[in-house]
């Protein structure tokens, strides 16, 4: 096997490599890069002996399979390489125009691009049909998904070799077609670029940002530490791709983005960029309540009996609330420490403030509990500073996690989770990609304890659809629409996952 460039991405597929029995030449032709590439790879497996995952014999007889290499020409013999070269269309083809000269004929070429077209890429070989996409994640030694991108000139039996050998390897192959971002990284950017946004626009706090995804909903990383994770440079460059391709307001690449790229903030690989790496090993020390906790409670539903799910809200609050301690009233009249609004994703604290005739908005928070452990607290332009501490010390007595966002449709973890659910739901709804390959590719390669299309199926498709509509109705984005084939399921009672 040859692996080309030795980058983050190309050290863990020369690992994985290696890990699966293959000899391995690893050729970088820059030999400080050479150098770092090696010790990320040694690193890894001395992590992994560390961890009790691999016998330390086990990680010398991995490592000793891969040959360090500066030289193309050492891959003449190579049955089959891996470019993972930088995403610039450029290189990448001289690399392969290099290897056209020094590979056997039959040699398959696979390319782990993450957002050019693999056809383009392959059109310029003497040998198109040998060329293939491998997509990797990051960390490749960990993430379980490689998707096998084969093109109109791919031979059947070159997408057949890199499917066997992503087996091989331990691997999920999924057959993706060559269009721009595959299946996870067309998901994937629009949301870690709309975080950046929301973080450059003040929306949120970088923390809160990825707590908010973290703790709310579930997922492995927050959007920013992943977008550290894979290399501010290489999200940058897929977004560019797919914006040139698909066009909308997802793609463009948020300013900060492209600021720190420009800055040489690429995250983890440079030691900077959303955070600061290494992160300093120090405790975390949980800040002081600013306010005394509230003993009195004014909790307001907005929308009060009119929903059973708003009903059971309140009601859920109200119990956790009387549960610690705090006397709940529902009377407006009455006065109490604070005010809390029992809002759902779409906010509105002052309105359901105005329909429940209360007065004291100085003293009003939303809360929305997003699960046992996490909520969101969203202050309204008229919300005090005591108020909105006298909220933080509450939650802290709840035990509850909470982020700070404004009282806007989608608040922050439906801000960011609704429009990518719809982002899966518009590539199924476009025939792109099946529920099932929507769903293997960011479970197998982003983690995620659960793909979109299954939680929009537990979200439930209508309510989805009805938050998505009032986050449209407030910004009019058409990116928020909800696609036809959401809506249709709705209507017809039917999951979108049941679709074929
Ligand atoms: N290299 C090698 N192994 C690593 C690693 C690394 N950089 N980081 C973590 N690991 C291993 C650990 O050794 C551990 O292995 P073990 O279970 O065998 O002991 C395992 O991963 C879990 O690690 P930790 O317990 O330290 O950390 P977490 O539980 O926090 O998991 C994570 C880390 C696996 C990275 C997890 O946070 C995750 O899944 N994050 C999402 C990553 C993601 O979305 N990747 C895809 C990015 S998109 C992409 O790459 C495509 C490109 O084209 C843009």
């Amino acid at each position: 096997m040859g692996v080309v460039g030795l980058g983050t991405m190309g050290a863990g597929i020369a690992e994985v490599l290696a890990r699966g029995g293959l000899a391995v030449t690893a050729v970088e032709a820059d030999p400080e890069a050479l150098a770092r590439g090696m010790e990320t790879l040694t690193g890894s497996l001395a992590r992994a002996v560390k961890r009790g995952k691999l016998a330390a014999g086990e990680s010398e007889e991995i490592a000793r399979r891969v040959t360090p290499a500066g030289k193309l020409a050492e891959l003449s013999g190579a049955d089959l390489v891996i470019e993972v070269v930088p995403e610039q269309l450029a290189i990448k083809r001289s690399v392969l125009a290099e290897l056209d000269q020094v590979c056997r004929p039959d040699t398959i070429f696979a390319t782990n691009t993450s957002s050019l077209s693999v056809t383009t890429i392959a059109a310029g070989t003497a040998h198109p049909d040998r060329v293939v996409g491998m997509h990797f994640f990051n960390p490749a030694p960990v993430m379980r998904l490689v998707e096998v991108v084969t093109t109109v000139l791919t031979s059947p039996a070159a997408g057949a070799a890199a499917t066997d050998l992503a087996r091989r390897l331990g691997k999920t192959p999924v057959q993706v077609t060559d269009r721009a971002g595959f299946v996870a990284n067309a998901l994937l950017l629009p949301y870690l670029n709309h975080a950046v946004r929301l973080l450059e626009t003040g929306y949120a706090t970088r923390e809160d940002i990825d707590l908010a995804m973290t703790a709310g909903a579930g997922l492995p990383m927050g959007p920013l530490t992943l977008l550290d994770l894979i290399g501010l440079d290489t999200s940058l460059a897929v977004l560019e791709v797919l914006e040139h391709e698909f066009g909308g307001t997802r793609y463009t690449p948020a300013p900060l983005l492209r600021r720190l790229t420009d800055a040489g903030r690429l995250g983890r690989k440079t030691g900077a960029g959303f955070y600061e790496y290494p992160v300093p090993e120090s405790p975390s020390v949980a800040a002081e309540p600013a306010a005394e906790v509230p003993g009195t409670v004014t909790l307001i539903d907005p929308v009060a009996g009119a929903d059973a799910a708003s009903t059971a809200r309140a009601a859920n609050l109200a119990s956790l609330l009387a549960a610690a301690g705090v006397n709940v009233t529902r009377d407006p009249a009455q006065d109490t420490d604070l005010i809390i609004v029992a809002i759902d994703e779409t906010g509105g604290v002052l309105g359901a403030l105005a329909e429940a005739e209360a007065s004291r908005v100085a003293d009003a928070v939303g809360l929305k509990l997003v699960n046992s452990g996490f909520g969101e607290i969203a202050p309204s332009l008229l919300t005090s500073a005591l108020a909105m501490d006298k909220a933080l010390a509450l939650a802290a007595k709840l035990g509850l996690r909470t982020v700070r966002v404004p009282d806007r449709p989608g608040l922050l973890v439906g801000a960011l989770l609704y429009p990518h659910l719809r982002d899966a739901a518009a590539m199924v709804s476009d025939g792109y990609a099946k529920p099932v390959d929507v769903d293997s590719a960011m479970t197998l390669g982003c983690g995620y304890p659960r793909g979109p299309v299954l939680m929009l199926d537990e979200a439930g498709l209508a309510e989805t659809a009805r938050v998505l509509t009032a986050m449209h109705a407030a910004y009019g984005d058409p990116a928020l629409v909800p696609p036809p084939l959401l809506t249709e399921c709705a209507e017809a009672g039917l999951a979108l996952s049941s679709l074929g």
